[in-house]
């Protein structure tokens, strides 16, 4: 703490204090004040000021003046015969007022509360006080302080905070819910109050821990991040959701508390958004150990008016003892006396005058003090050799005081001249804190006019007080006012001509856009709730637009989707062609939006409306872009209506005169029928040459998704190296959040691709990472469950497969689960069919047979991606439980089936184990010729494709073919083949990993590399 006149700078938690109350300060301004007090009495030069605050940036000097002139506001100070700052011209400054230092003191040191002049609050404080010792022991907190406008919330938080920030080693720091746009901010208070931490002198320890427990919220601070953090940071927080947000902010600061207490002062949670108020919930909720206060201000009639949920969650912590409430009550009698007293020590007032102001003001003291003020100012008291006097008697002031608190400051403004209330109410429209630039257009008057109107104002404690310097990217450096409550410029607002309202709304969002310049989006809801009022719906919806690009960068899309759905509230009122642009562009966003949160249902819908609001309004593109969309939560839910939609939007493409957007369409529509419904060679052929065409066109606009069906597509032909180098840049590239489910969608392709290639190994290790991620975020992690069991199948662990499968049924998974009770199936038809081979239990055969029957059924399995091949794939399993079970005939009919199907596709994993299938009856029926043709057949394939998992099963055959025809030479070289694909697959899993033993101890494998003497 370094102390100078009635001030009180307090480095440590950034606040500067005058009394007993809070001074308001921006951030740059605090530390420039900083700097200069914690170098007194020397001359700071400009260079040094830059060195030590913008270090590494270009500053322009001239914001060093800015800088000097919005703290000398502050202060009070005065140009001509300063106290505090003294300018040496072309040189620097000099902060020339005596400072002390002084020392974290205990509560029982009142040497400057004599300043204070809070009344009537002691039960209030020690109840906040008593809560405090409690964090000391590491109970964590969480109260709410209630009560009307004016009756002293943050009056009595100031005096806390100031209590608080005395002691030893506390952190303290505070956000602001705001009214108006605010509400669709998620976060918005903890990001303020985390914001403030950032910059104390402990901030290094503060963002490391960030950065290491709440990557989601260290990503919030772009300006802090060093540019090698960013991708690493980028691919942690992948697939982030609410929860995890939450939980990782709650372990943050449980981690930053544990060695001293924080107190976080949210202010005005009547303004609340949800996504703060789950937070609240949580670090209410946690047990664990923290030393942290959070204290919350809220007036409990708004609070009922805003409709928020605040009141909800506020009664079940109460109910559940989880947090306390001080609700506080207007002042009595005597408090008012004991304020008169601080405030006039020395006088010969009338006893009486208390009652006067207790009964007018009704011990509310922001009326109270508006009393006394007005009294001062009409001149009924004044001072006369340092005692105060009463000028007129009491029963003459009497019936000249304002019934209410709303007529009292109405008075007021009404004594203001006509440009200062013209100020104050453009002032007012911006909102609780404004700079002149922002309104000097809309007044048609001077940025440096405005300011000094307002110094005067603020130098006469009249309704705003300067809080020093805003910095903008366009306005480089502009002071800022506030508020002295927020009555006061609702006083102000309210008597403003509605009309007048708008227009000033109207002309402050196109400043605004205009002064943050290339990067609105921080501020889009601020501009979009300003075009809001003044009836610029269009603007307001595009803003609002981007403002849910925001929630959803902070992964809040609920938030996201309630900013959505206040846009479509407001396309009523826009023209009709702009306002169907508008709605289909909303709309599709909030499929997007529904898509990320796994809500397929919602999701198709919002993209059906989407596309229905396009198609009547004849907006092509969009009825395309919507259509093309269904395509990917359809495919959850009902693959045909999917593919349904694919088909319209095709049509529609065909109809328009754009060659790049045609073969985009027919690129997923073509790649949408082979995935989701069946293979067909046109298909295959028109997706191929679609991709070729947009390559050759240059065509930089293809959504993600749609290469992603095409790198599908060439993966299921074998064409898996340039599969892997389409997914892998999908990977790389689909790093955020917004297309997170298009990530999934290039990593789930790569693994199609590995485990064709027998590259099991790697996906286990994605799959490993894919379900850390996925339980960090909260998220179900059916994908990567999936993927295992259809790994652990082809490492024949078919109990493991099946056991992977039964937890994905009890995860209850969102996902529809036509896959993973596909893969379930199969999988415990092979493990039957084993069971049969091994323990030599013919009844196993028929379940198996079952089973695998059950698959092909398409009633009892309904399509999903790629069900095809998962059919096929049975049809395979039922041809050995045959062949294994005597039954030779069956088995050639099924086969023959099975090749048909297989040759019906271009897979050649699945036409090499078709081929190869023929081959085994061949063998068993001794019919050589047939069985060779068979296995080379199988063999060619091998030659043109990476098919190791087929390979060695084709090779295994051959040995059994040539030695069964008594060549074994030849038998031997395709055991020792075999051998070579089964060791390729093994070792592409890591050293020790227990699948790979399992893979190598399993039956048929053991009996290829350790054949029995009388087999080689
Ligand atoms: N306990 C108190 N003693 C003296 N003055 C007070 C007290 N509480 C509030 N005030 C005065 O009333 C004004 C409004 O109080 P404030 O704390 O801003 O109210 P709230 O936050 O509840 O709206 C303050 O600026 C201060 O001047
Ligand atoms: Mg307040």
């Amino acid at each position: 703490m370094k102390l100078f006149e009635s001030f009180r700078l307090d480095p440590a938690n950034q606040c500067l204090w005058r009394g007993e109350s809070r001074v308001p300060l921006t951030p740059k301004a605090f530390d420039v004040l900083r700097y200069l007090v914690e170098h007194p009495a020397r001359l700071v030069t400009q260079d040094e000021l830059l060195e030590a605050l913008w270090p590494g940036t270009y500053v322009n000097p001239e914001l060093i003046k800015k800088y000097i002139l919005g703290i000398r506001k502050v202060l009070g100070d005065r140009h001509d015969n300063p106290v505090y700052i003294e300018t040496l011209p072309k040189r620097g400054y000099q902060f020339i007022a005596p400072v002390t230092d002084h020392m974290a003191e205990d509560s029982h040191d009142l040497s400057s509360e004599a300043a204070s002049k809070m009344v009537g609050r002691e039960i209030a404080l020690s109840e906040l006080q008593a809560a405090f010792k409690k964090v000391t022991r590491g109970q964590r907190q969480i109260i709410f302080v209630a009560g009307e406008p004016g009756i002293g919330k943050t009056t009595l938080v100031d005096s806390f905070h100031r209590y608080a920030s005395r002691q030893e080693n506390v952190r303290t720091a505070r956000g602001q819910c705001v009214e108006g746009f605010g509400g669709k901010e998620p976060y918005y208070p903890m990001l303020d109050a985390l914001g403030h931490l950032a910059r104390t002198p402990s901030a290094g320890a503060t963002l490391q821990t960030l950065a290491k427990r709440a990557p989601t919220w260290f990503i919030q601070f772009p300006a802090l991040i060093r540019p090698e953090q960013r991708d690493a940071l980028q691919r942690e927080i992948l697939g982030a959701t609410r929860e995890r947000m939450v939980r990782e902010i709650c372990e943050a600061l449980e981690s930053l508390t544990s060695e001293a207490p924080i107190l976080l002062v949210f202010e005005d949670l009547h303004w609340v958004d949800p996504s703060t108020l789950d937070l609240i919930s949580a670090l209410a909720r946690r047990r664990e150990e923290a030393k942290l206060m959070l204290v919350c201000t809220y007036r409990p009639v708004d609070m009922i008016l805003s409709n928020s949920s605040l009141k909800g969650l506020k009664h079940d912590l109460l109910v559940h003892d989880l947090c306390a409430e001080i609700a506080l009550e207007r002042l009595p009698e005597p408090a008012v006396a004991e304020y008169l007293a601080t405030e006039f020590p020395t006088s010969s007032l009338p006893p009486a005058m208390a009652n006067l102001i207790y009964r007018h003001s009704e011990g509310n003291p922001l009326f109270m003090v508006a009393i006394v003020q007005d009294m001062i100012k009409k001149g009924f008291i004044s001072q006369h050799n340092g005692e105060w006097t009463l000028n007129k008697p009491l029963e003459t002031i009497d019936p000249g005081v304002p019934l209410s608190l709303q007529q009292m400051l109405e008075l007021q403004v009404e004594r203001l001249t006509a440009s200062e209330q013209r100020v104050l109410e453009a002032g007012s429209v911006v909102g609780a804190h404004f700079s002149p630039w922002a309104i000097a257009t809309a007044l048609d008057e001077s940025p440096d006019r405005i300011e000094d109107l307002c110094d005067d104002l603020a130098a006469r404690q009249q309704m705003i007080k300067a809080i020093g310097i805003q910095e903008l990217p366009s306005a480089m450096g502009a002071a800022q006012y506030e508020f002295r409550h927020a009555l006061y410029r609702q006083a102000i607002y309210r008597r403003t001509a509605p009309g007048k309202r708008a227009r000033l709304h109207r002309a402050i969002a196109e400043r605004l856009r205009t002064a943050s310049g290339p990067s609105p989006r921080q501020f889009a809801s601020e501009i979009a709730f300003h075009f809001e009022a003044g009836g610029e719906f269009e603007q307001a919806t595009r803003f609002l637009v981007l403002a849910a690009d925001n929630a959803a960068a902070r992964f809040a899309y609920r938030d996201c989707i309630q900013v959505l759905q206040h846009a479509l509230e407001l396309i009523p009122k826009i023209e009709a062609p702009l306002g169907a642009e508008l709605e289909a562009q909303v709309l599709e966003f909030m499929g997007d939006a529904q898509y990320a949160l796994g809500a397929m249902a919602e999701s198709a819908a919002a993209y059906e409306a989407a596309a229905s609001r396009a198609s009547q309004a004849g907006l092509r593109n969009a009825q395309v872009s919507a259509l093309s969309s269904l395509v990917r939560p359809f495919g959850f839910i009902d693959p045909d209506k999917g593919i349904a939609a694919v088909n319209r939007a095709l049509e529609v493409s065909r109809s328009m005169q754009d060659p790049a957007l045609l073969a985009r369409t027919q690129m997923l529509a073509a790649g949408s029928h082979l995935l989701y419904d069946r293979w067909r060679e046109d298909d295959a052929v028109l997706c191929a040459s679609a991709y070729k065409q947009l390559q050759e066109l240059g065509d930089a606009n293809t959504p993600p998704f749609h290469k992603m069906i095409y790198a599908h597509v060439q993966a299921l032909q074998g064409n898996y190296f340039e599969a892997l180098e389409i997914f892998e840049k999908g990977i790389a590239k689909l790093n955020q959040t917004a297309t997170l489910m298009e990530h999934f969608f290039a990593l789930s392709g790569k693994t199609v691709a590995l485990l064709r290639m027998g590259r099991l190994g790697e996906v286990l290790q994605i799959v490993r990472h894919g379900r850390e991620m996925a339980e960090k975020n909260g998220n179900d992690p059916w994908l990567f469950n999936f993927r295992e069991a259809w790994l652990r199948m082809l490492a024949l662990d078919f109990e493991g497969s099946t056991r992977v499968c039964e937890t994905i049924f009890q995860m209850k998974t969102a996902y529809p689960v036509g896959q993973p009770q596909t893969i379930a199936r199969i999988a415990r038809g092979y493990a039957a069919i084993a069971g049969g081979f091994t323990q030599l239990d013919k009844g196993q055969y028929p379940r198996a047979i079952e089973l695998f029957d059950q698959v092909r059924d398409s009633q009892a399995t309904p399509k999903f991606f790629l069900h095809w091949m998962w059919r096929i794939n049975a049809q395979l399993g039922i041809c050995e439980a045959w062949l294994q079970s005597g039954e030779i005939e069956k088995a050639t009919g099924e086969a023959d089936g099975l090749l048909n199907s297989a040759l019906q596709t271009a897979d050649p994993h699945l036409q090499a184990l078709a081929w190869e299938m023929q081959a085994q009856i061949g063998v068993v029926k001794q019919d050589w010729k047939r069985a060779e043709d068979c296995v080379n057949k199988a063999l060619e394939i091998l030659i043109r494709f990476e098919v190791p998992v087929a390979g060695w099963q084709v090779h295994a055959t051959a040995w059994q073919l040539y030695r069964s025809t008594q060549k074994f030479r030849e038998a031997e070289s395709h055991r020792e083949k075999a051998q070579g694909y089964i060791l390729k697959i093994a070792d592409s899993f890591a050293e020790g990993e227990p699948l790979r033993e399992t893979f190598l101890s399993a039956t048929p494998i053991v009996r290829i590399i350790q054949p029995p003497a009388e087999e080689r």
